[in-house]
């Protein structure tokens, strides 16, 4: 089924997924203007599809994120997607502080976020259209074990967003927040505890694709992870402490074939 998007551009597009939605748009006969650092893997994809163009990019270089944001617009068109995907994670451990570790983080997570709007925003606003959507994560409702440099870069992107989708209506451009639970992808290979309903990124793709073709503000999966997720959000301190202690925390004290 084609798409009511022509054009559209995903950060963090080289693997994971970023790599299943532009290959999804892609089908949808979507223009997609892929960025990451990976040069070559956005450029072997740019070679399997004439609707999708390489512009490689780290997201951290507030120039460069400018220029490339000029660049797309200029040799694919006006933009009215645009989807800021790029994300690192890394855990923490207190006994190995590293400040380095949460700089990097906000970097990439939030700035790198920030950046991108600087450059999409005066155009959109000028053409009074377009749709923006950050990817926060459901670590983002509230503080989890071990996510302590993580987890609040998606905090802030998840009030950012629905600051910005106050804001930015008057001038007829949507927001979306993106905040998805476990998805198999090149970030979570590396996690070595049980992921409770850990989706593909394939389908984790269709999901975000099919909830912004609806125009839903807030993008959520999977439900059985949500809704708990959810209801953590709203529990008081003490209740919510004492279950992550009890159920939570537990997931990382071993390996998951102990579980
Ligand atoms: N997987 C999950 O379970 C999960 C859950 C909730 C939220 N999320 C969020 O979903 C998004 C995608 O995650 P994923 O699982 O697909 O991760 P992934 O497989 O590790 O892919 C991350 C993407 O971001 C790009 N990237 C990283 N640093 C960048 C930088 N400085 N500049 C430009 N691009 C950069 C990577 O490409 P290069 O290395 O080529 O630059 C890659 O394309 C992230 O924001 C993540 O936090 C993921």
């Amino acid at each position: 089924m084609a798409s009511h998007w022509q054009r559209a551009w995903i950060t963090g597009a080289s693997m994971g997924i970023g790599r299943e939605m532009a290959l999804l748009l892609a089908e949808k006969k979507v223009h997609v203007a892929l960025s990451a650092r990976s040069k070559d893997k956005l450029n072997a994809m740019a070679q399997n599809s004439d609707r999708l163009s390489a512009f490689p990019l780290d997201v951290t270089d507030r120039a460069a994120v400018g220029a490339t944001v000029g660049q797309i617009e200029q040799d694919v068109g006006p933009l009215d997607l645009a989807i800021l995907n790029a994300g690192i994670l890394e855990f923490v451990e207190l006994d190995n502080f590293d400040a380095s570790i949460f700089e990097q983080a906000m970097r990439v997570n939030y700035l790198g976020v920030i950046y991108a709007l600087e450059a999409l925003l005066p155009r959109m606003i000028e053409r009074g259209a377009g749709h923006i959507v950050l990817i926060g994560s459901v670590s983002g409702y509230r503080g989890m074990p071990k996510a302590a440099a993580y987890g609040p870069t998606k905090a802030a992107l998840i009030n950012l967003a629905e600051s910005l989708k106050l804001d930015a209506e008057p001038y007829g451009i949507k927001i979306s927040i993106v905040n998805p639970g476990y998805v198999d992808t090149p970030m979570t290979e590396k996690n070595d505890f049980e992921m409770p309903f850990i989706i593909s990124a394939e389908k984790a793709a269709r999901k975000i694709i099919s909830g912004l073709e609806r125009d839903k503000f807030e993008i959520a999966f999977p439900v059985r992870l949500v809704r708990p997720m959810r209801m953590l959000r709203r529990l008081p301190d003490g209740l919510f402490f004492w279950i992550v202690r009890r159920f939570i925390a537990k997931m990382w004290e071993a390996p998951p074939e102990q579980k």
